[in-house]
């Protein structure tokens, strides 16, 4: 795998060998941190990390990763800076570009990261926008990897808002990698038919199988079932709406019965707002996968900047 140099803004940018790399990758440095090793590949290396949104995972994620590396982060918050109020997103990302060897962005738009990685002229990690949160799919498929050796062929079912950036991506990611992939939510909450389509072309060569769905008993089988937030940030305002509509799609223990099996485990890329998206009960039967993905997080962060911006 070679990709210095290049942005992180999607999966649908990168090859199933590609992302496979960055997996091994990330098994890698992780192994090593847990015998006292660390790397240099950062070293004389300062990364900007833009938050328009809050984040504890992802945050520390790309500073630990970062100085762990050898590598200066520095935290721009969205009262720190003037992108998008008083300086456009352009001119922000031609003077950041100057300063700083590679930028993370977390927000709303999945435009602003783009247009970051135009015109800054250093890799671009994307943190989370509205449409995609790729850097997590990296850390749930370690995960997967760990609890299950290898990725092809597992079935994984995403419950939940079906439309949301986590839904987004672990489509795009499961379509390439070859896992046989689920949204199960009402319809009102489906994914757009043209992102589907393109993760089903994905998924012709991978040979993995794409599902929409509103029927519970489509988790028959999984190997894991997976949930997010019903309301992602910006949608607070949502809240009630979102309630009546996907009450019925909580994970709890009546619908890991329809799993009809004993092995299925449920990942959650957190924050988790329990008795909403899952019970308390079923988040702590499953808190130490759900923990060791939030870990994950952090080397998988390190193995992208490593990869993309690493000697
Ligand atoms: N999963 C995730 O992105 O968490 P944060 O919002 O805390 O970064
Ligand atoms: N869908 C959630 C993911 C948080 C990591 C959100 O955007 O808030």
């Amino acid at each position: 795998m070679n990709i210095k140099g290049r942005s992180f803004l999607t999966l649908k940018d990168f090859t199933p060998e590609e992302i496979g790399g960055l997996l091994d990758l990330a098994a890698e440095l992780k192994a090593k941190k847990k015998q006292g090793i660390l790397g240099s590949s950062l070293k004389g290396k300062n990364i900007a990390l833009i938050f328009e949104k809050p984040s504890t995972r992802t945050r520390c994620s790309f500073t630990i990763g970062c100085v762990d590396e050898g590598g200066h982060p520095e935290y721009l918050g969205r009262e720190d800076i003037q992108l998008g109020h008083k300086e456009s997103v352009k001119d922000t990302a031609r003077v950041l570009g100057r300063m700083f060897d590679g930028i993370e962005f977390r927000g709303f738009s999945q435009q602003t990261v783009e247009e970051l990685a135009r015109y800054s002229g250093v890799p671009v990690w994307n943190g989370l926008t509205d449409e995609y949160h790729p850097t997590q799919i990296l850390a749930d498929f370690l995960t997967l990897r760990e609890q299950f050796g290898e990725l092809k062929g597992l079935s994984l079912v995403f419950v939940g808002d079906g439309r949301n950036n986590m839904a987004n991506s672990l489509m795009i990611g499961s379509a390439k990698m070859g896992v046989h992939f689920t949204i199960l939510a009402p319809k009102e909450l489906w994914p757009a038919q043209s992102l589907v389509d393109t993760c089903r072309e994905y998924a012709k060569e991978s040979g993995s199988r794409i599902t929409i769905t509103d029927e519970l008993d489509a988790v028959k089988g999984a190997d894991a079932l997976y949930t997010d937030v019903w309301c992602s940030m910006g949608e607070e305002d949502k809240a009630a709406e979102r309630v009546a509509l996907l009450k019925p799609y909580q994970v709890n223990q009546e619908l890991f019965d329809r799993t009809g099996k004993a092995s299925t485990i449920l990942l959650h890329c957190l924050p988790a707002v329990k008795g909403y998206e899952v019970t308390e009960e079923i988040f702590e039967k499953f808190a130490d996968v759900i923990f060791d993905e939030a870990e994950n997080r952090m080397h998988t962060i390190k193995a992208v900047m490593v990869a993309t911006l690493g000697d």
